[in-house]
């Protein structure tokens, strides 16, 4: 594991943007893995300020996200469909066409992991994958207990995740119950793989990444095996570690 510490949440973004805009330079086809939430949103934001900036294109590339909330339409506000648009697509000249996302209102939620895997799997494979890490050590949606093993599959948010996401909903009885998420052995089967944490939030987190067993109660735990893995964390992030 590749460890690099940041002075603030802002240096951090603009590391993890310049990893992801050197990818794409280097191979414009890339096939970027990407994450949600809190944490990448100011890499988004410097992705954004990269591409205006030196004029890189983006058009050849692809994106395949970690999760989708089951229960939302592509179009609700809070469904991460409508943040990776918002926040990156709308921003860069990627084709509609090469961004995927779980459809959380499938009817057949069996058969959308089966289709999303099959995605993955057409594209070649995720050339480097963006994760944030939840408080109980989750990676995408694959909460504590997740098998190492698992593809694609639909997950039962567990409370402290619903009360952590509640802060994106108007009420927290409002924050779905299910989500599809990526599995933890496709997310192992990238190439590369960019850990983002930020904040005294996620002191603990890190600690026990660094220095605890692999255990699936510890889903975070298993990217120790990835032979390619950088984490990039402020200082608050990495205060525990000695
Ligand atoms: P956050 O979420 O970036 O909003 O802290 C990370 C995660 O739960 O994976």
């Amino acid at each position: 594991m590749k460890l690099i510490e940041t002075a603030s949440y802002e240096e951090m973004s603009q590391k993890a943007a310049g990893v992801i805009y050197e990818q794409v330079k280097s191979k414009p086809n890339t096939v970027l893995g990407l994450a949600t939430g809190g944490t990448p949103l100011g890499t988004y934001r410097e992705l954004i300020h990269l591409h205006l900036q030196k004029k890189e294109s983006f058009q050849k590339f692809y994106t395949v996200n970690l999760d989708e909330y089951v229960g939302l339409a592509d179009d609700h506000p809070q469904s991460y469909h409508t943040y990776m648009d918002e926040h990156l697509f709308q921003h860069l000249d990627i084709p509609a066409s090469h961004t995927h996302l779980p459809r959380g209102l499938a009817e057949d939620l069996d058969g959308e992991c089966k289709r999303y895997d099959q995605v993955i799997k057409q594209l070649g494979g995720i050339d480097l994958q963006l994760l944030g890490i939840g408080q109980n050590g989750h990676i995408g949606f694959n909460e504590p207990g997740t098998s190492f093993n698992s593809r694609t599959h639909v997950v039962e948010l567990t409370e402290s995740t619903r009360k952590a996401n509640a802060r994106y909903f108007s009420n927290k009885d409002d924050v779905p119950t299910h989500a599809i998420t990526m599995g933890i052995q496709s997310i192992m089967e990238s190439s590369e793989i960019l850990l983002i944490a930020s904040g005294k939030k996620k002191a603990e987190a890190i600690l026990r990444l660094v220095e605890d067993e692999i255990t699936e109660d510890f889903p975070a735990s298993v990217l120790k095996r990835h032979p390619n893995l950088t984490l990039i964390a402020d200082y608050e992030a990495m205060s525990l570690l000695k």
